[in-house]
């Protein structure tokens, strides 16, 4: 069976291709323009997704050796996302789908990175936790199956990643912020300042706008003006913050693990690229004993392959999705509770 995925939900266009349980083709086309305008810019991401999406199932095809014809299922993300980016890829694969007379399902990006430890050869074992954290996104999950998830928690305010990208932006760092917060953190002194971490009523909660404000009020405080702020004082800052965000979401994951019996631990999204996270995830999974996955790059940022897995798993439990599946007012994940 030849799987196509396809994912236009932000500012990655990614076309995939699983043909016979084999990753065959990754493609990410990823809008680095946005970074003059220090955010995603909703239509220019539209009309971008539009420029290279027909090219990069093309590029895809030819790099898995197969022709459109070969296709048997088209899954797209359906939701969360920029809906103008959506319905790119959305209204792509609902075409695909009508003209090769092949089944559509509809994927829900959080489903795709839920799942994404299954893209690797060292797969999740179930039941286990996952930490989605992305510019987005931030939830912790305790995942049974493929059909039963149950979310923990959620930030009530900013997404870990946005608190990376905002902390950038006040630091004069450039977007997106996370690559850049974890290079100026490497060079500084995490021990300099501390920041609080948020302590909410929920117990796997996250808050990260409290953080962010502190980090505002220290650079108020002790500087005149962001320009004013040294190059080493601008790195004790971001190792400050970072080691608070870490410690954040680490917190809520070791708790987690003493409630609930899990035999493994995934960490997925964008942010899962900071090593930082990554060494914490590691200590952790040593400590509780818990077969840890971390997809490789490729697979932590947006991606179609982690759409097409979905869409695969979905498909051999039963779903398929009319061709007039809105996405809006928005998908909610079929399997969470
Ligand atoms: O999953 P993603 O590519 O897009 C979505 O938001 O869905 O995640 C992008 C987010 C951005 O906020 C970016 O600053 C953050 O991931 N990020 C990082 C790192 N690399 C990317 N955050 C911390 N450390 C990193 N190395
Ligand atoms: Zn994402």
């Amino acid at each position: 069976m030849n799987v196509l995925g396809i994912e236009s939900s932000c500012d990655e266009t990614s076309v995939a291709i699983i043909s016979n349980e084999i990753l065959t083709a990754n493609l990410i086309s990823s809008q680095d323009f946005h970074a003059q305008f220090g955010g995603v810019v909703p239509e220019l991401s539209s009309r971008a997704h539009l420029q290279i999406i027909i090219p990069l199932l093309k590029a895809a095809l030819k790099k898995s050796n197969l022709n459109l014809s070969d296709i048997d299922l088209i899954c797209a993300t359906a939701g969360p996302g920029l809906i103008g980016a959506l319905l790119v890829g959305l209204t792509f694969a609902k075409g695909l789908s009508y003209s090769l007379n092949k089944p559509f399902v509809a994927v829900n990006h959080i489903e795709g990175h839920i799942y994404s430890g299954f893209l690797m050869d060292e797969k999740p074992e179930f039941p286990y936790l996952v930490l989605v954290v992305s510019g987005g996104h931030t939830l912790l999950l305790l995942v049974e199956s493929f059909t039963k998830v149950h979310q923990l928690g959620t930030t009530v305010d900013d997404a870990a990643g946005e608190a990376f990208d905002k902390v950038s932006k006040l630091l004069g760092f450039g977007y997106p912020g996370g690559p850049q917060i974890e290079q100026a953190a490497k060079q500084g002194n995490s021990e300099i300042i501390s920041f609080p971490i948020a302590d909410l009523k929920e117990p796997y909660n996250f808050s990260f706008s409290g953080l962010k404000t502190s980090v505002l009020r220290y650079v108020q405080n002790n500087f005149k003006d962001v320009s004013s702020i040294s190059a080493g004082d601008k790195n004790d800052i971001a190792s400050a913050f970072q080691k608070a965000v870490v410690k954040a979401l680490s917190n809520k994951v070791e708790k987690a693990l003493k409630q609930f019996p899990v035999k493994s631990i995934s960490l997925t999204g964008g942010v899962a690229a900071n090593k930082a996270l990554r060494e914490s995830f590691a200590l952790i999974s040593k400590k509780y004993d818990k077969k840890l996955v971390i997809p490789g790059l490729e697979f932590c940022g947006d991606n179609a392959a982690m759409i097409a897995f979905r869409g695969m798993k979905s498909y051999e439990h039963g779903l398929v999705n009319d061709l007039d599946f809105s996405p809006y007012p928005g998908l909610t994940p079929k399997h969470f509770s």
